[in-house]
């Protein structure tokens, strides 16, 4: 099949959270399959700069009409593996900046015009390069625009450029909402802005376009893909979300093992496997060293990384600050976002500095370093479209303590509730219900045995990309 990717993130040019890894490690799988993939990004600064893009081919220049004006642009190639084409719509303007969405502080004010931009360039590139996709599929609000964008400039131009488009939501959360000024951007008919356009409560949405308008619809997973049809978890596009029941499918992302396994993960001080750990240790004490903790420490290191955004419940684990003042147990926290949780954790971290670490920057191999280190992983999410790090967590020997919702309720099984088969432990998204998974934590440490034999049924499970990419194939066959 010839498919074409839509994404806002790419692993390894351009990351803030799992969307980069899911779109990475999914096309890299669909291209090994023998299919023939193109992923399109825009040309963030960041990508450009990547060694792959180094030598990009430039291939078209566009005009790309906005409004009442034409914005110009260009988009340059590369093939990174065999099958494999990134594109890149490029416009300095847009895309020359230091991060993907925002100064640190807000979004930046013409994100609705910027990826507008991205979603028309995709669609001129798939025109003007003749590419002939049988399945568009494009991910969350940045590319959500795209599959009613194609449609449009087909009947405009008489034309097939896709046979059928697929849109999948990352995170029914960010919804791309804006003015309804930004309508005029997208030089739609204006009957679509309607209530069953994408207008919404007198504004535009881009996530109600992509969910409206693709072939098929999919989350990322089985869970979430219930819990968007309620009230409680879909934002206010659960009605939306209602309308296509049908054609919605959770599917579970997987683990990139070229990426994330423990064998041969070069980001380590060592390396280990299921059937020899003697490197966790290594790990461990590493991970003991950059924290500046003891390095006789023996008791349980719990560690997390994350977004530090509501959804991630960083503020369950501050609740539980007494928790980790009077156990003997160390806290590692990568992560940075929300500046009054950052602060916080910074104070826990300034109280205690022998027993919690706080690193807020983004830091690929620390992450690495604190999935193979820690003892116990927490991720208490309140929501949680899939999740990566719980998978990650597995993978690598360190048991995930996780809310019960989402993907993390579709990839972990509390250990205390299934002696045969558990991988973890489980709580509701509160802070008396972490606390007692925190508590059942230490009691799963002081058996050796047992805790052994929950991390080995971890890392025995298969989140590999190979299971999870066969879901789209089947899908995109199906569809087609
Ligand atoms: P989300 O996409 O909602 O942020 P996921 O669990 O799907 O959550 O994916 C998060 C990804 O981002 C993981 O690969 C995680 O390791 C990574 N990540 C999050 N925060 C950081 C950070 N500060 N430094 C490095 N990687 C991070
Ligand atoms: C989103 C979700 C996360 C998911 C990721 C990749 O960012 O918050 O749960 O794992 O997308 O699909």
């Amino acid at each position: 099949m010839k498919i074409v990717h839509a994404t806002s993130e790419l692993f390894p040019y351009i990351k803030t959270g799992g969307l980069a890894d899911a779109v990475g490690a999914l096309s890299a799988a669909l291209a090994d399959n023998g299919h023939e993939v193109s992923v399109f990004v825009p040309g963030y600064r960041a990508v450009l700069e990547h060694k792959d893009a180094a030598g990009a081919e430039r291939r078209l220049r566009l005009k790309i009409e906005m409004g009442d004006q034409f914005q110009s642009g260009d988009v340059r190639v590369f093939s990174p593996r065999k099958n494999l084409k990134i594109y890149l719509i490029c416009r300095e303007e847009f895309y020359d900046r230091r991060a993907p969405y925002g100064n640190g502080e807000r979004d930046y004010e013409d994100n609705a015009g910027r990826f507008i931009f991205f979603c028309k360039g995709v669609v001129e590139t798939l025109r003007l390069d003749d590419i002939q996709a049988d399945i568009v599929h494009s991910h969350d609000w940045q590319a959500a625009l795209l599959p009613l964008l194609l449609r449009e400039a087909e009947r405009r131009h008489g034309v097939t450029l896709a046979l059928k488009t697929m849109f999948t939501i990352h995170n029914i959360a960010y919804q791309g909402v804006f003015p309804s000024r930004v309508f005029g951007l997208t030089n739609l008919p204006g009957d679509l802005f309607q209530i069953d356009g994408i207008e919404y409560y007198s504004q535009v949405s881009f996530l109600k376009g992509g969910i409206l308008f693709a072939d098929r619809v999919t989350t990322v997973s089985p869970r979430y893909a219930k819990e968007i049809q309620t009230a409680e978890y879909g934002c206010g596009l659960e009605g939306v979300a209602q309308t296509r029941a049908d054609d919605l499918v959770g599917l579970l992302n997987g683990v990139d093992t070229a990426v994330w396994n423990p064998a041969i993960d070069a980001l380590l001080p060592a390396r280990y496997s299921p059937a020899n750990m003697a490197g966790k240790a290594v790990c461990r004490a590493e991970l003991l060293k950059r924290c500046g903790f003891a390095a006789d420490f023996k008791g349980p290191i719990f560690g997390m990384v994350c977004r530090f955004a509501e959804q991630k419940g960083v503020d369950l684990v501050l609740a539980n600050r007494d928790f980790f003042l009077a156990h003997e147990c160390r806290l590692v926290v990568l992560g940075s976002g929300d500046k009054q949780l950052e602060q916080e954790m910074q104070e826990l971290a300034a109280e205690v500095p022998h027993k919690v670490s706080l690193s807020a920057r983004l830091d690929e191999t620390m992450s690495h370093l604190i999935e193979a280190g820690s003892d116990f992983f927490i991720m208490p999410s309140r929501f949680e479209p899939c999740g990566l790090n719980q998978m990650y967590s597995q993978v690598y020997g360190t048991i995930p303590v996780v809310s019960r919702v989402g993907g993390l309720a579709d990839t972990v099984t509390d250990a205390d509730a299934n002696d045969a088969d558990g991988t973890g432990l489980m709580c509701d998204p509160n802070a008396g219900s972490l606390r007692d998974a925190l508590q059942r934590a230490l009691v799963l440490f002081s058996d050796g045995a047992r805790y052994a034999a929950v991390q080995q049924r971890g890392m025995a499970r298969d989140f590999s990309w190979r299971t999870a990419s066969a879901g789209y194939e089947r899908l995109y066959q199906e569809s087609l």
